[in-house]
């Protein structure tokens, strides 16, 4: 019998990358999809053979599940986790997991104390590029990591939402954080789960330069950002992020490192580019990265079907969460001050 899953919330990231990835898992099934839209989650019920809801409760309440993907609204993602988990269920939840460290950390207590998993969707760790390079890494052929400058740039949320333009996103109460926390987070936690290090400290700018909501103002939320990090350990480096990179998506990360230099999805053809300091070259022709145009498998489902057939506690967890939220909430605290912040875990 498959796992039997639910979905809160059926937007992009739901049908074009949660349910497809859980149907096409043997050991998943998709049978019951909440969404307030009606006519949408009509729709998507009609196409899986699913049970269709416009209130999770009545749906947790209604459904025998074993696991839930919540996938709506960043400010809903606590009160949906903690319903799941209370109903029994496993939780995959988007990032960021959170819009406050306390959220976080009740999100985290519900699933131990209801004995459920809960992973968060940090998929950027999984990108086969960034598995190549954290091996590379763990390896020691670089030797230890000094400086780093990370990059995540795409034409934003209104290109991408099932509601473009009027979506979520763009509302401070639903979204709470601009690109920082869309895409600063991922970076952040690529940055820290390569390192193998916590960030001590940031700082940095966080800016509204161009996305106008419906009424043609600025929204009430950051579309770009840069943040300067240290580790505890020394480790310098800077998280590049925007909503208006009207151009091709950027996604790549270039390490320093005592041995040489590598650059990640940087190169079209080669993931992985490592320069050495003896001049040698090192190409890595690996899986894609994944972008809001060229969709990829990216491997979230897989995981969390495969920590719950073996019950094994997923690697992308909510500690990991909790720990990449607390760096975007002190970036946002940072910038509120315009210093340089310590980062309280
Ligand atoms: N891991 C990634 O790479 C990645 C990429 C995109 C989005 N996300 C995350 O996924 C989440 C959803 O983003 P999206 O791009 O799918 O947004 P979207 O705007 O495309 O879809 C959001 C959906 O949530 C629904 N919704 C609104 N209120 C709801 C409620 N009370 N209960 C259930 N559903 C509700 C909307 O009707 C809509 O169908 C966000 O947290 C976002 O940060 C993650």
């Amino acid at each position: 019998m498959p796992i039997q899953f639910a979905v809160i919330g059926c937007g992009a990231i739901a049908q074009r990358r949660h349910i497809p990835e859980i149907e096409a898992n043997r050991y998943g099934k998709v049978v019951a999809v909440a969404d307030p839209n009606e006519a949408r989650v009509n729709d998507i019920a009609g196409e899986l053979g699913a049970e269709a809801f416009v209130d999770h409760k009545k749906m947790l309440k209604a459904m025998d599940l074993d696991a839930v993907v919540v996938a709506g609204p960043n400010a809903l993602h606590a009160k949906q986790t903690t319903d799941a988990l209370r109903a029994g269920c496993h939780v995959l939840v988007e990032k960021p997991m959170a819009t406050t460290k306390a959220e976080a950390r009740r999100m985290i207590d519900t699933a131990r104390k209801a004995r459920r998993y809960l992973m968060v969707g940090q998929n950027q760790r999984l990108m086969p590029p960034h598995v190549k390079a954290k091996q590379l890494l763990d390896s020691g052929a670089l030797g230890k990591v000094l400086s780093f400058r990370t990059t995540f740039k795409h034409p934003g949320p209104d290109g991408w939402s099932i509601d473009g333009a009027r979506s979520w996103f763009f509302d401070p109460d639903a979204a709470f954080m601009g690109v920082t926390g869309d895409l600063g987070v991922h970076k952040v936690d690529l940055m820290r789960w390569l390192l193998g290090q916590e960030f001590a400290t940031v700082g940095g700018t966080l800016a509204t330069v161009d996305k106008r909501d419906a009424r043609g103002r600025l929204i009430g939320l950051d579309d770009n950002a840069i943040l300067q990090l240290t580790t505890a350990r020394g480790v310098v480096g800077s998280v590049e992020i925007s909503w208006t990179n009207y151009g091709a998506e950027e996604n790549h990360t270039k390490l320093y490192c005592e041995k040489g230099a590598m650059l990640i999805g940087g190169d079209s053809e080669f993931g992985v580019v490592v320069d050495y300091r003896n001049g040698n070259r090192e190409l890595h022709k690996v899986g894609a990265m994944a972008s809001n145009e060229q969709q990829t498998s990216s491997g979230v489902a897989d995981a969390f079907i495969d920590a719950i057939r073996k019950k094994r506690k997923p690697a992308i967890d909510g500690v990991e969460g909790y720990k990449s939220l607390t760096v975007i909430l002190a970036a946002m605290d940072a910038a509120k001050q315009g210093k340089t912040v310590k980062i309280r875990y």
